[in-house]
């Protein structure tokens, strides 16, 4: 995504330097060339309704982005169904999940209309079915379903494993149909499953769709109307040069295989596929430090801007922006937080660097904003958008004056 031009980065035809001489760093800048181009290709070849899994990164002008292509929202809290209306999703495009779901949330959820909530646990469906009977509706609801499948990704984003917290175990079907045929407020249009992030073997994949597919026919065994499959997120996204890449048309012939001549609608909800390679961090080198011979650059970007390194040990390419010395050096780039494990890489062969040069921590368009916290009360980094050769900025960083505006001393202090 980042080319050069006399020796200068850019993204599309725009300069990231110049965007440095404006904005503060650290600052996320997005590529809208780049996520509608992914879109397309998803949309293309797989051929499903896709519904953008808003967490990844919900920044409004994203959301935006993504409706204009023609994806849907998929949602888990108020707040981001929030977001996704005020974006202009069209509400019978939005599917609300989520495992904690207060009645308020479900209240909220029920009178916007939205495709469908997706439910979690009988508990939360029988809630469902009363706040609908209080307020005289029926409603549209999915059933989230726990498949207990291992998407041989890291233990910290698995999600379809019996033991995870995640969805109604299938074994315990026969209580869900017994619990539906007493809940006459609801109408069961959908099942779902999402297994997991950075979803690469086909054979997860084709797991996947068997057991949908076995589950959607013993529902609609019991008389269901199962309009509706949705066969999760987790698309794998390829971080390091080198590293496996998702074959998408695998995917789509093990779906053809699996769901021929079905007469429900297929769909799938990725949030990481569609923007983490569309995105950088660009920061600055506040200071260069040697301690027991390791050179340390540390970089006013940290755990509190991305926190996938610190979370997951998770890999993100870095890139000098500066690579006209010669001498190669190798660095461990850590931010300014006081925690030891707020390290982006370590040992890393960089050009000679200069205290006030950029650095590039790239593939950071999805978990990277929206993870990121005021810890040690620093603020929140601004996010551009890039098209063309036009920018602009699509989040106001905050600083920590307003950060410090937001709490309150009470008068027995004062
Ligand atoms: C229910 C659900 N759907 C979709 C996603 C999106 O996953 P990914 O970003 O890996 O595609 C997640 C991620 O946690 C999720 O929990």
């Amino acid at each position: 995504m980042i080319y050069y031009h006399n020796n200068k980065p850019f993204i599309e035809g725009v300069s990231i330097e110049e965007i440095a001489r404006s904005h503060v760093t650290p600052f996320y800048i997005y590529s809208q060339n780049k996520i509608e181009d992914t879109f397309k290709k998803l949309k293309r070849t797989l051929n499903a309704e896709i519904f953008y899994a808003v967490k990844a990164n919900s920044n409004q002008a994203i959301i935006k982005l993504m409706a204009t292509l023609g994806a849907g929202a998929d949602v888990v809290s108020v707040g981001e169904l929030e977001r996704a209306i005020v974006a202009g999703v069209n509400p019978k495009k939005i599917i609300f999940e989520g495992i904690g779901k207060t009645n308020k949330d479900i209240s909220f959820a029920i009178s916007k209309n939205i495709r469908l909530i997706n439910v979690e646990s009988i508990d939360e469906l029988q809630r469902i079915n009363s706040i609908a009977f209080e307020q005289n509706k029926i409603i549209d609801i999915g059933i989230r379903l726990n498949p207990n499948i291992d998407g041989h990704t890291i233990d910290k984003i698995s999600t379809g494993k019996k033991t995870d917290k995640f969805g109604i175990d299938t074994e315990k079907l026969a209580d869900i149909f017994q619990v539906l045929e007493t809940t006459k407020n609801v109408n069961l249009i959908g099942i779902s499953c999402h297994v997991g992030s950075q979803l690469f073997n086909i054979n997860v994949f084709s797991e996947i769709f068997k057991k949908m597919k076995k589950n959607a026919q013993l529902f609609i065994d019991k008389g269901h109307s199962i309009k509706h499959v949705d066969l999760g997120g987790g698309l794998g996204v390829t971080y390091q040069q080198n590293e496996k890449v998702l074959k998408l048309e695998l995917v789509k012939s093990e779906m053809d295989k699996c769901f021929e001549n079905v007469a429900y609608q297929l769909s799938f909800e990725p949030g990481r596929y569609l923007v983490a390679n569309a995105g950088i961090l660009v920061t600055s080198i506040i200071t260069i430090k040697d301690n027991g011979g390791i050179n340390f650059l540390i970089t006013d970007a940290g755990m509190h801007s991305l926190i996938r390194p610190a979370l997951y040990r998770a890999h993100h390419d870095l890139e000098a922006v500066d690579k006209s010395n010669n001498e190669l050096i190798a660095y461990t780039v850590a931010g300014p937080i006081c925690e030891s494990s707020d390290i982006f890489d370590k040992d890393i062969s960089l050009p000679k660097q200069k205290v006030g040069n950029l650095l590039i921590i790239k593939d950071t368009g999805a978990y990277g904003k929206v993870m990121a916290s005021n810890y040690n009360s620093r603020g929140l980094p601004a996010e551009i958008l890039v098209r063309n050769n036009a920018f602009s900025q699509i989040h106001k960083p905050l600083n920590s004056q307003e950060l410090i505006s937001q709490d309150t001393i009470p008068e027995w202090l004062d």
